[in-house]
């Protein structure tokens, strides 16, 4: 078959596309493998029977139903849903925002898709991700080789056992032609929470080099706030902030919102029209409701964050008893639902770790793939040492798998490269 440079560069091997096989593979498949891998969110029955409720309601009213399967939106998004978010995000967060800083997309990963490839081509200059390790899913979105560019973060040592990543703001200045920065807040895969000081410093980078940063809170604040200490949401004239309705609860909607300075916002609507037509529905009927209602904050705060918070500090409690053996340090985990923990001089890959895990019906996460767009990453042994774990499962597949864990672990540390 003969592929355009679009086609072949979007069809080669994908760490994302592996990584959405598995997931698939664990929860629609084959049920009993032990999932600690990929970012679907965890069932929470409280908010489930919410939205029962509302999905009740609407099917017995014909407008609201007609609205929810019989129309399709106007380009920038359900009107009804974006007067209800300016409300929002000038009442409880404080952004100045009018409904022309908002557009709505067919979730985050479709938004990202245009928002990257948007501002970023070979002569545009590339996106800069300012501190690795960050989300998978944006390393292949380029429409060109190469569109990505990334910064080491400082480490440190925060105990024996605890480590945080810190923004290298020196690191991310001294890299030129950038065509906008991206990061992640909470990231993904460390939990780690980018400091309020250091959102404003890549702001201010942003804007002194006439560019956007592209905040992605898929897992916090305003919603779904899975984030387990206090912490501001921003709104800077350079800041394009997307969020998303899926670590809320609700991945199956497929919602993005993009909220950011008009001219960008109309260009977005622009091109997501082309590329979508129209965003689906169902995302956008429940978000109404559920502003209208007031239900959020509270939602957010007691059912979605509190879930989370406790199974949190389970795995926690969970790795220092099983892992107490081992070499291991952990990412403080500040936020989204994943633990990161770093085997320093790790005899094998975490690749081949994960192949190993795999064959005892354990599904981890190979960190390899969250450091992207590194020159020399080759030689940063920390790259090839650590590994992301969901918290989203029962505390029973969390308990049983880090056992398992731990016992491969010990196995390659005894072993060392003959493991
Ligand atoms: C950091 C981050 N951003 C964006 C996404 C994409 O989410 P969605 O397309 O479901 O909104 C994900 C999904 O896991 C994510 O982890």
């Amino acid at each position: 078959m003969k592929l355009s440079q679009f086609g072949k560069q979007l069809s080669t091997d994908s760490g994302i596309v592996n990584l959405m096989e598995d997931l698939g593979d664990a929860i629609n498949v084959n049920p009993n493998l032990l999932f600690m891998g990929g970012g679907n969110p965890a069932r929470v029955p409280a908010f489930e029977n919410i939205i029962a409720a509302k999905l009740r309601t609407i099917a017995n009213q014909p407008e609201l139903l007609h609205k929810l399967i019989g129309t399709y939106q106007s380009p920038r998004g359900s009107e009804e849903l974006i007067a209800e978010l300016v409300k929002f995000f000038r009442e409880v967060c404080g952004w100045p925002v009018s409904e022309k800083n908002i557009a709505l997309a067919n979730g985050s990963q479709s938004a990202f898709f245009i928002l990257l490839n948007m501002f970023a081509d070979e002569t545009a200059g590339k996106i800069c991700f300012p501190l690795m390790p960050e989300y998978l899913g944006y390393s292949d979105q380029g429409t060109i080789a190469n569109l990505a560019v990334a910064c080491k973060p400082k480490i440190t040592l925060l105990d024996d056992k605890v480590f945080k990543y810190q923004l290298d703001i020196d690191a991310v200045e001294a890299v030129d032609n950038v065509a906008a920065y991206c990061v992640s807040r909470p990231t993904n895969p460390s939990g780690n929470m980018l400091a309020e000081d250091e959102v404003l410093a890549l702001c201010e980078l942003a804007k002194k080099r006439n560019t956007h940063l592209l905040l992605d809170c898929a897992y916090g604040n305003p919603f779904p706030g899975v984030v387990y200490d206090a912490v501001e949401s921003f709104w800077h004239e350079k800041l394009i902030t997307v969020l998303s309705l899926s670590k809320l609860g609700l991945p199956g909607t497929r919602t993005g919102i993009v909220v950011g300075p008009e001219d960008v916002i109309d260009k977005f609507c622009q091109i997501n029209t082309i590329v979508s037509l129209a965003n689906g529905n169902l995302g956008p009927v429940l978000l109404t409701e559920l502003l209208k209602s007031g239900e959020l904050p509270n939602i957010c705060e007691h059912i979605i964050c509190a879930h989370y918070k406790a199974q949190r500090d389970f795995a926690l409690q969970q790795v220092q008893e099983k892992f107490a053996h081992l070499p291991y340090k952990i990412h403080q985990a500040e936020g989204a639902f994943f633990i990161w923990l770093w085997f320093e001089n790790l005899p094998i890959s975490t690749q081949a770790l994960y192949e190993k895990l795999k064959a005892r019906a354990v599904l981890i996460m190979p960190g390899e793939h969250f450091f992207f767009g590194l020159e020399n990453k080759d030689e940063w042994g920390h790259s090839r040492e650590c590994i992301r774990l969901t918290y989203c499962q029962g505390q029973d597949v969390v308990e049983q798998a880090l056992a398992i864990i731990a016992e491969v672990l010990e196995e390659v540390f005894t072993l060392g490269n003959n493991a």
